[in-house]
């Protein structure tokens, strides 16, 4: 598998971001802990970690903007260029002891995303894509999963936190495609709910109420692993309704019906 310079910059600095993440993850009892709103937390570690990973990207590419959950976005002399990074995903469960977690950073050039890397420390677990050269996990090529029936998929979700709204429109949806699929998994990290996708581990994916950091890379590792990824609707304004569906082609329309399918009157 060859990756190119640019995917590298990004991979060293997944790496790099992960061992600071691990060494906090090692000490969580200990990290001072900020409260954004109701059920949004933020530590010394997610800190670090974007420090981390802006100091090494803009080491590399100095010219280029760069855009991270915990930071002021810096808008880069070139235009075309921008990071989207989220330093680490997963906050809540890694603040419990919880090894779901990861680094989340991709590349876009002129509005569309070229390289993502996803890296989960805690399992030495590191999804890569570049557009048009397929997507892998650790050295491996993944693909998405080829279930074509909704009864035999295992679909992920993730569910509005205390302090978002749609708490109600969330437990129709979750109504019904649990009534459509074998299985139904929380993990708690968007940008590793779309890796799991991508590695065929999910056969699908919902969520709403995200931002770009969080699904950048995954909507590259599931479209480079043969997967789709739109917004709710189906259309392709995930960034801009913060809302993801994904899996792959064979089930497309069933999960977007039910996913959609609205409440039945009473
Ligand atoms: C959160 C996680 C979670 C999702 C939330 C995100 P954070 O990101 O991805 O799975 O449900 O909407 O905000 O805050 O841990 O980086
Ligand atoms: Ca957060
Ligand atoms: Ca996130
Ligand atoms: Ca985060």
């Amino acid at each position: 598998m060859a990756r190119s310079a640019l995917l590298n910059v990004m991979v060293q600095a997944a790496l790099k971001a992960g061992k600071s993440l691990s060494r906090d993850f090692g000490e969580v009892q200990n990290l001072q802990v900020s409260v954004k709103g109701p059920g949004d937390f933020v530590s010394q570690a997610d800190f670090r970690a974007e420090k981390i990973v802006r100091e090494e990207l803009l080491k590399s590419r100095p010219t280029y903007g760069f855009l991270g959950e915990e930071g002021e976005e810096i808008k880069g002399t070139d235009g075309a260029h921008r990071w989207i990074v989220d330093p680490l995903d997963g906050t809540t469960n890694f603040l419990h002891g919880i090894p779901q977690f990861a680094v989340s950073i991709a590349l876009e050039r002129n509005g569309e995303i070229v390289a993502g890397v996803v890296f989960n420390p805690a399992t030495d677990e590191l999804y890569t894509a570049e557009k048009g050269g397929g997507a892998f996990l650790n050295d491996r090529r993944i693909r998405v999963g080829a279930r074509k029936v909704l009864s035999d998929c295992v679909i992920g979700c993730g569910m509005p936190h205390l302090g978002r709204g749609q708490h109600g429109k969330f437990l129709v949806e979750l109504r019904h495609v649990m009534g459509e699929v074998s299985g139904v998994r929380r993990i708690g990290a968007a940008a590793l709910d779309l890796a799991y996708v991508a590695a065929g581990r999910f056969d699908g994916f919902w969520e709403a109420q995200l931002n770009a950091w969080d699904i950048a890379a995954g909507i590259l590792l599931i479209k480079e692993a043969g997967g789709f990824v739109s917004d709710m609707k189906g259309g392709q304004d995930m960034f801009e309704n913060g809302t993801v569906l994904a899996g792959n082609e064979y089930i497309r329309k069933a999960l977007e019906e039910v996913v959609n399918r609205p409440v039945p009157h009473a």
